[in-house]
């Protein structure tokens, strides 16, 4: 397998002693412009239930948890090494009873109909083997008027980084605009944008 490969699996579902130790930097390090300029658009208030699919190593779910109170942050990933990672870095906020760190894949977890007012996932749509599948069950789990934050970098961007195109899956802002409209989810559809060097990252807001 040539090293293009294996990192690419290793960026979709870290796993062995290279995903334990390797992955957590660069994640903390490679992504932390975009999880920062999520985390600024998600305006998070003490009150949210928030859910953050693929969480990787958890700094944006500790973001998230240093602004609530009385809400709730659940995270989903379906690498246990990640999982390990997040629970030490958020352990004060599980003691506290307002964090739940789950492993497993998101589309396969029970969630209640209306339960989240935010759901917000960065750096995860490429890895997504089923997107209109997954974005209806983010629908469901959504209260009404609830939103959703996706994280991402464009398609010509991710191509130029020489990663492996059999993992990773290739978007462009008005992609998944298509797949959040044939969902269902409101005509106001907002596409932010920051540079960042030679990239462009997008968050795209979408309600309920
Ligand atoms: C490239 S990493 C991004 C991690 C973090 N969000 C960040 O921006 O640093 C993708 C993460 O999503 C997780 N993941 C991908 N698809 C998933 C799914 N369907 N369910 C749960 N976790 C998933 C992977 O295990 C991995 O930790």
């Amino acid at each position: 397998m040539s090293f293009s490969s294996y990192f690419s699996k290793q960026a979709k579902r870290p796993y062995g002693i290279f995903g334990r130790f390797v992955m957590p930097t660069f994640f903390n390090i490679g992504n932390s412009k975009l999880n920062n300029f999520v985390f600024e658009i998600l305006s998070v208030e003490k009150n949210d239930r928030i859910l953050e699919i693929g969480s990787g190593p958890g700094k944006l779910t500790n973001k998230i948890l240093k602004k609530i109170d009385k809400g709730f942050v659940e995270s989903v990933d379906f690498s246990k090494e990640m999982v390990a990672n997040s629970k030490k870095r958020n352990r004060s906020y599980i003691k506290k009873g307002i964090a739940q760190i789950s492993e497993g894949n998101f589309n396969e977890i029970a969630y209640r109909d209306n339960e989240f007012d935010k759901v917000c996932t960065v750096n995860t749509i490429y890895f997504w083997d089923k997107p209109q599948f997954t974005v209806e069950k983010i629908y469901r789990i959504l209260n009404p008027k609830g939103r959703l934050f996706i994280g991402f970098e464009q398609n010509n961007q991710m191509k130029n980084n020489k990663l492996d195109d059999e993992v990773f899956n290739y978007y462009s802002p008005k992609d998944i605009v298509k797949i959040l409209m044939n969902t269902g989810f409101s005509d106001e559809i907002l596409t932010e944008s920051i540079i960042c060097g030679s990239t462009i990252m997008y968050c795209i807001v979408a309600t309920k």
